[in-house]
């Protein structure tokens, strides 16, 4: 007799409708997974992304514990219970230290950092209970290398790897793996923003020599969370052009 079919992955990217997290939907939309974005505002933007790809996005802010923990019943209510999250969203406020006003940390570590806690602690206890589940978060060649003008942002990725290393040994034992991949500078509304002049010369030191592709990044992601990655966990995936070899 064959065996009954697999049953369909769900999948919660944050910050799912623009830049990494919609090439991170669409790839493991592509995988055969029920996908679900988050995003924080922009009505409009979510409604199009919808419309464009069949992907449901909800709204809600990764720095708020209790709206994670709600938003994720609600998803669960809609797709069924999350075996796959992708620690995607992610803010800059980018100054040189002495000038960085309080709000400006506090921010970046609330969205960059706490967001992924918040959002994990909503899914981590299903995940175990059922045995399975993929936790992958983004961190950011900034957190391993250190960058002029992002002691907020450096530390809050350079978070997410310490979190990233402690939650897989807690999942280890019940089949939930945890990892990061380190992006370095991605063709994104965010690098975008960096002032042309900068970024020119970030982009000079790039060894592969160009920016890279919001596509190049999910698929790592979503080879993370596969099914035959069981065996990889606690690790941080650097794809940078060559720019930072950690
Ligand atoms: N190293 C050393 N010194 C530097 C420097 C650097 N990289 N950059 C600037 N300085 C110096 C300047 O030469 C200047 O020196 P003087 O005062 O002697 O003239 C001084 O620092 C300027 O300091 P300011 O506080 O006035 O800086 P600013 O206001 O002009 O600009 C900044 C600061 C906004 C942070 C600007 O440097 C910047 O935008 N840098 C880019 C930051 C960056 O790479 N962000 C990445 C965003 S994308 C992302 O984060 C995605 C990802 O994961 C990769």
């Amino acid at each position: 007799m064959a065996s009954a079919p697999k049953p369909r992955r769900v999948a919660v990217v944050t910050g799912g409708t623009t830049g990494i997290g919609a090439a991170t939907c669409r790839a493991l939309q592509g995988a055969g997974l029920a996908v679900a974005a988050t995003y924080p505002d922009d009505d409009a933007r979510a409604a199009a992304f919808t419309q464009e790809t069949g992907i449901a996005a909800f709204k809600w802010s990764v720095a708020d514990y209790q709206a994670c923990a709600d938003g994720i019943a609600r998803v669960e209510a809609a797709l069924g219970a999350v075996d796959v999250l992708v620690n995607n969203a992610g803010i800059t406020r980018d100054s040189s230290f002495a000038k960085m006003r309080p709000e400006q940390w506090r921010e970046v570590i609330d969205v960059d950092l706490i967001g992924c806690i918040n959002m994990a602690h909503a899914v981590f206890a299903g995940m175990r209970a059922r045995k399975w589940g993929r936790i992958v978060s983004i961190s950011s060649i900034n957190g391993q290398a250190g960058q002029f003008g992002q002691v907020n942002y450096a530390a809050a990725k350079a978070g997410v790897l310490g979190f990233t290393k402690a939650l897989a040994l807690e999942g280890a034992r019940s089949g939930v793996t945890v990892n990061a991949v380190a992006p370095g500078y991605t063709d994104t509304d965010m690098v975008r923003a960096v002032p042309a002049d900068i970024l020119a010369g970030i982009a000079a030191r790039i060894p592969v020599g160009r920016l890279g592709e919001p596509e190049e990044i999910a698929r790592c992601v979503a080879f993370l969370c596969a099914e035959e990655a069981g065996y990889i966990t606690g690790a941080t995936l650097s794809v940078n052009g060559g720019q930072y070899m950690a």
